[in-house]
């Protein structure tokens, strides 16, 4: 899917959230350094009703809106340093919204929808949906 500004991204990202299957725990934004990972996560948790600024959480690590959690992992370097900082208590708490996933991909749990940005041009991006990363591509391979 492409998106030609900002703004479109946003709303691309809005509409994920009112189809967004229930059991989701992670939403895992990845793409380059200005890809767009921020502009979805803004467009994406207002539409779930969050009011007001929703800043990068680059040096906070992550930024809380009532029982959603908006991550960066781009200053982690290990797995270690995500357990520290209770991982799998926001994971148990609420959705989390997670950018660079990509960084720590072991940490993500079963029900996660990966969105991969890719730069086409300065003001055009392309969004990959993958739902649910970690299932079997086909219900049991190599049985015959
Ligand atoms: N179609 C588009 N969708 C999203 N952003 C776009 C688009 N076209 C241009 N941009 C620009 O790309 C930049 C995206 O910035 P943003 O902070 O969302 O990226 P990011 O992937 O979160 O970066 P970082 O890796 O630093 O966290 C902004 O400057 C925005 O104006
Ligand atoms: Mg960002």
């Amino acid at each position: 899917m492409l998106s030609h500004s900002p703004n479109e991204t946003k709303k691309i990202a809005a509409e994920l959230a009112l189809v967004l299957p229930p059991e989701t725990q992670v939403v895992a934004l990845d793409g380059d350094l200005g890809a767009g990972k921020t502009a979805f996560a803004q467009g994406f948790i207002a539409a779930l009703g969050v009011n007001g600024a929703i800043a990068s959480p680059t040096y906070a690590i992550v930024n809380e809106y009532g029982k959603i959690f908006h991550f960066d992992w781009y200053r982690l370097s290990s797995e270690d340093e995500l357990y520290d900082i209770g991982w799998h208590e926001y994971l148990e708490r609420g959705l989390c919204v997670v950018e660079w996933s990509e960084r720590i991909p072991q940490a993500l749990p079963e029900h996660t929808v990966r969105v991969k940005i890719n730069v086409v041009d300065e003001n055009t991006r392309e969004l990959h949906f993958v739902p649910n990363i970690l299932s079997p591509a086909s219900p049991n391979p190599g049985t015959t």
